[in-house]
């Protein structure tokens, strides 16, 4: 029997014989396994177990006047942390304002040997409603749920290249299959029916760009949510205004705070389901063609004493299909966020990564970001040094008092913890 074909217990053992596992991490990942039999196994090829990825609840987030709990996946100790202090400060100063979401998707039908362009736009042009047809047909159910092909668009390119574009409105799917079904019928009837000898498909495929698929969200913090002990919110302001300034003029720091950015929408686009592969390769396509490589704006309104933050991002997601339907996890989110439409979901995103931006800037221009990372870091340490069930919560706080902490010292405090009886 082949590999894939084995079980997963016989795939485990198997590895186990061929020395790549120990017989307690096969005990491991055979028990390790909230996700049924059957899911993993459709899901993945060679299924083994799955992985554990600590899942929380971010608060404070008034977006659009709606109250939300936000469920965050992720391995990083500070993101949830920061995204409810920044969602905090916001709320306190009228919550987060969507101003505009769209939430369609491209197909592109890829031509090669094009040596007579205005040629081949009138052909594809004059093709239009056969073309819409066979959209239809490839997808009976889109047309019915509302969705379905928005616009037509032919682009050329120089060596002979031109594309055929569909923006499909996916409903409330992200769409990648529907995208790649309906680029592929369309490629085949074109091919077939409407180009010339020299002239070939070469490839049918969703594109990736998120060009359309895109929110931005505002908000304003009062400079009353800003000030720490040495500073006033006014200060915070300017700092925070400056920093983001700075950022769009120096890469290397538009990357980190792009970054910061991203610690929310991935821990929110992981929680329901969504591919952040998707998103990471919108986002390229996005900074690649902006005209500033940092993805927020932060700027002063002296007159009315606020912060006012603006965000805009392609969030290439959905709220059903693929993984979202199959993960028991992801549906607890989608609860969670109190079952949104697709566009509430790419508010709701969006606010996230603004949150985690404000948290993250304002640490920056304040304590330094350390102070807060140690503190949250301090349970890892814990947990590296041996501490399990109440010691965990023990040590960190310990640790928490005697910085720099590091796991030498947490294996003193475990010993301590532990000699107390
Ligand atoms: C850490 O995960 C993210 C930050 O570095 C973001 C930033 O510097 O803006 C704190």
């Amino acid at each position: 029997m082949k590999f894939y074909q084995l079980s997963r217990a016989d795939r485990l053992t198997w590895l186990k014989q061929a020395g790549y596992l120990t017989d307690e991490s096969e005990q491991r990942l055979l028990a390790q396994t909230p996700l049924a039999e059957a899911v993993l196994s459709a899901m993945v090829e060679n299924s083994l177990s799955e992985f554990g990825l600590p899942m929380g609840v971010a608060d404070h987030f008034l977006i659009d006047g709606h109250e939300y709990f936000v469920p965050m996946v992720t391995e990083e100790p500070s993101v949830i942390a920061a995204a409810s202090n920044g969602a905090k400060r916001v709320a306190a100063s009228g919550g987060f304002q969507t101003v505009e979401v769209s939430h369609l998707l491209k197909a592109q039908v890829i031509i090669n040997g094009v040596t007579n362009q205005v040629s081949l736009t009138k052909r594809l042009t004059d093709a239009q409603s056969a073309i819409e047809t066979v959209v239809i047909e490839a997808h009976p159910s889109l047309q019915k749920r509302g969705g379905g092909l928005r616009q037509i668009e032919i682009n050329h390119f120089a060596d002979g290249y031109s594309e055929l574009a569909l923006w499909i409105d996916p409903v409330a799917a992200f769409g990648a299959n529907m995208a790649n079904t309906i680029a592929e019928a369309v490629g085949t009837y074109i091919q077939q029916a409407l180009l010339k000898k020299d002239e070939q498909v070469l490839a049918a495929v969703l594109s990736n760009s998120g060009e359309k698929m895109t929110v931005t969200v505002t908000c304003q913090v009062d400079f009353t949510q800003l000030a720490t002990a040495e500073f006033s919110g006014q200060q915070v302001a300017l700092k925070i205004a400056a920093l983001n300034h700075y950022a769009a003029l120096d890469i290397d720091r538009a990357a980190t705070e792009n970054k910061g950015i991203l610690n929310g929408i991935f821990a929110v686009g992981l929680a329901t389901g969504n591919d952040l592969r998707a998103i990471s390769a919108a986002v390229t396509d996005y900074l690649c063609g902006a005209n500033r490589p940092v993805l927020s704006t932060w700027q002063l309104d002296q007159h009315a004493e606020v912060l006012r933050g603006r965000l805009t991002i392609p969030l290439p997601v959905g709220r059903v299909g693929g993984a979202i339907n199959s993960l028991p996890n992801a549906q607890v989110s989608l609860e969670l966020l109190q079952h949104p439409s697709v566009e509430t979901l790419m508010s709701i995103i969006a606010s996230v990564g603004l949150a985690n931006n404000l948290a993250a800037l304002r640490a920056l221009v304040t304590n330094g970001i350390q102070a807060g990372h140690m503190a949250l870091q301090t349970a890892n340490l814990a947990i590296q040094a041996g501490a399990t069930g109440e010691e965990i919560g023990w040590v960190q706080q310990q640790l928490n008092q005697h910085q720099p902490a590091n796991l030498a010292l947490a294996q003193q405090l475990l010993q301590q913890f532990r000699n107390r009886g």
